[in-house]
């Protein structure tokens, strides 16, 4: 039997299927594509660590930084030992050959990110995170993890609050499979691909593991704190790195005027371009003044998706750009140990809320966070396992049910366009719930959101091939979206106050009486709701 099951290839799964070997442990990782394709790569420009405590930084200003970023909704305890150990976690990712760019001095270079005034974020070059999924994958290939790619997570089955295995389904042939573990680890990454056509995320972003841990029971925290990217490239939604901003650009209006310090929270740097494109002007990243040759040297990618998808010249152009949701702060709540609510479920990365980023992320921690956390659950996961005698259980329930309802969509008629749908919920969303929120829009939001839910029922495939079938890939992605995005306008909604990257118009100051958690429980067919105490 399986000791430790990952779902999720990213950054976080592999930096979990590593540490859970290290014990000796039956390891494996599963992915609905393939393991170097993740959102990882999306954090291009860095991840943070103090590699050395002098007069420009220090561990206090790292966890100050950090907490107050999280306008207090950070665990306190959990921050510490996330940045105590950040040096010993670049120095981990250095010694398996990640290639961080250098100084002068060959020491690892560091640039400075929004929401610090240190140079805190060790980089390579403005490919970091690629860099890191790279060389974590070498490692597992080197470790013989074992890898079932092209198997889409389906449910989580639990029984009496504890995890025994899940169901998938194998894109190859839509096929739907039973595995059974010891213990279960998610990292299956965000949520953003609700914001269709307004993410930098890819369209494979659907939060399936939170959906389906959702169902499960588990705890959910803070779903209404999506963070937006100040710069996207214009109505296309291409990340250009907050390492643009670092490397010394400016934001500029029409007028050429710099409006807001460019190395401001993201948030707040997001919120102040959105007014700008509400009055109807346009905003532009600046680059020209620092030259070809610094361009070149720090921000290659950059330049490229600039000239492949603008043709625009960094050194020459001014860049239109535009905020887009980019990070879920939201997901599956953990405590340090990354355990979830439910015994033997572990969850790490962007799909858990482990008590670090709160209310708001800083740019270079959500690196550090994935292989942080990454290997503490591959860690515990592992021990918890091999702790774990004799088990004996049967998952044919879920795993008839899940048959049952891929069967029925082969075999039902529809006519229904949820590709339509689909794009009308990345538009809602952006409108109404994005930078800017109240009651009213909200409210409509969650009507839409029902309507969508009592046509679920409704929806179908086209495309009946048992091969590759997308069009069934999609559908179940879609389904899930739907199911989070009620528990993300219910939590908005509660939330009467304005904290980090939850702004309300209606309630524009952070109140004390919510200096709390969001919690979302899915309990007899309903969601309940409410706010817990960070522990
Ligand atoms: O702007 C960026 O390079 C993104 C980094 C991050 O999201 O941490």
């Amino acid at each position: 039997m399986i000791d430790v099951l990952i779902i999720g290839s990213g950054g976080a799964g592999l930096s979990a299927a590593l540490n859970a070997k290290k014990y000796n442990t039956k390891v494996l990782v599963i992915s609905k594509t393939y393991p170097t394709h993740s959102q990882t790569c999306q954090a291009q420009g860095g991840i943070n660590a103090v590699l050395k405590e002098n007069h420009q930084d220090s561990l206090e200003n790292y966890f100050n930084d950090t907490y107050e970023a999280s306008h207090k909704l950070g665990n306190k305890k959990n921050i510490e030992q996330f940045c105590n150990s950040s040096k010993e976690t670049i120095e981990w990712l250095d010694s398996i050959g990640v290639p961080f760019s250098r100084d002068e001095e060959g020491k690892i270079a560091q640039r400075k990110f929004g929401g610090t005034k240190a140079k805190r974020t060790c980089y390579s070059s403005d490919y970091t995170g690629l860099k890191i999924l790279h060389t974590l994958y070498d490692q597992c290939i080197k470790n013989e993890i074992e890898f079932l790619n092209e198997h889409l997570l389906l449910n989580l089955i639990v029984e009496n609050n504890k995890i025994e295995g899940i169901t998938v389904l194998d894109i190859l042939n839509s096929e739907v499979k039973k595995i059974e573990a010891k213990t279960v680890i998610l990292a299956t990454g965000g949520y953003a691909g609700i914001y269709h056509n307004f993410t930098t995320n890819s369209f494979a972003t659907t939060g399936d593991g939170i959906s389906a841990a959702f169902r499960a029971g588990a705890k959910l925290s803070n779903m209404e704190f999506i963070q937006f990217h100040p710069t996207a490239l214009e109505n296309k939604n291409i990340l250009i790195s907050e390492s643009a901003r670092g490397e010394g650009g400016y934001l500029i209006d029409e007028k050429g005027n710099r409006f807001i310090d460019e190395l401001k929270p993201r948030d707040e740097v997001a919120r102040a371009i959105y007014k700008k494109h509400h009055n109807k002007e346009k905003i532009y990243l600046d680059l020209r003044h620092l030259g070809i040759e610094k361009i070149n040297e720090v921000m290659p990618q950059e330049r490229r998706l600039v000239y492949d998808f603008m043709k625009l010249k960094m050194e020459e152009d001014l860049i239109p750009i535009n905020p887009s949701a980019h990070y879920t702060m939201g997901g599956v709540l953990t405590n340090i140990n990354g355990e979830s609510s439910i015994e033997n479920l572990y969850a790490c990365g962007e799909c858990s809320q482990s008590g670090i980023h709160g209310a708001n992320r800083l740019g270079g921690n959500s690196l550090l966070e994935i292989i942080t956390f990454g290997k503490i659950t591959g860690k515990n996961a592992a021990k918890k396992a091999l702790s774990i005698k004799n088990k004996s259980t049967n998952l044919n329930n879920q795993f008839e049910k899940d048959k049952k309802r891929i069967e029925t969509l082969f075999n039902k008629e529809s006519d229904y366009d949820f590709y339509k749908t689909k794009k009308e919920l990345g538009k809602l969303f952006f409108n109404n719930v994005g930078l800017f929120r109240e009651e009213k829009k909200l409210t409509k939001a969650l009507e839409y959101i029902y309507k969508k839910e009592n046509e679920l029922d409704l929806m179908g495939i086209e495309d009946k091939s048992r091969t590759y079938n997308k069009n069934l890939v999609e559908l179940l992605e879609f389904q899930n979206l739907i199911q989070l995005s009620e528990v993300i306008i219910k939590s908005a909604l509660t939330r009467e106050e304005s904290r980090g990257a939850h702004y309300r118009v209606d309630f524009a100051d952070e109140k004390e009486s919510f200096d709390k958690n969001s919690v979302s429980i899915f309990k007899e067919g309903k969601i309940v709701h409410y706010f817990e105490d960070i522990l």
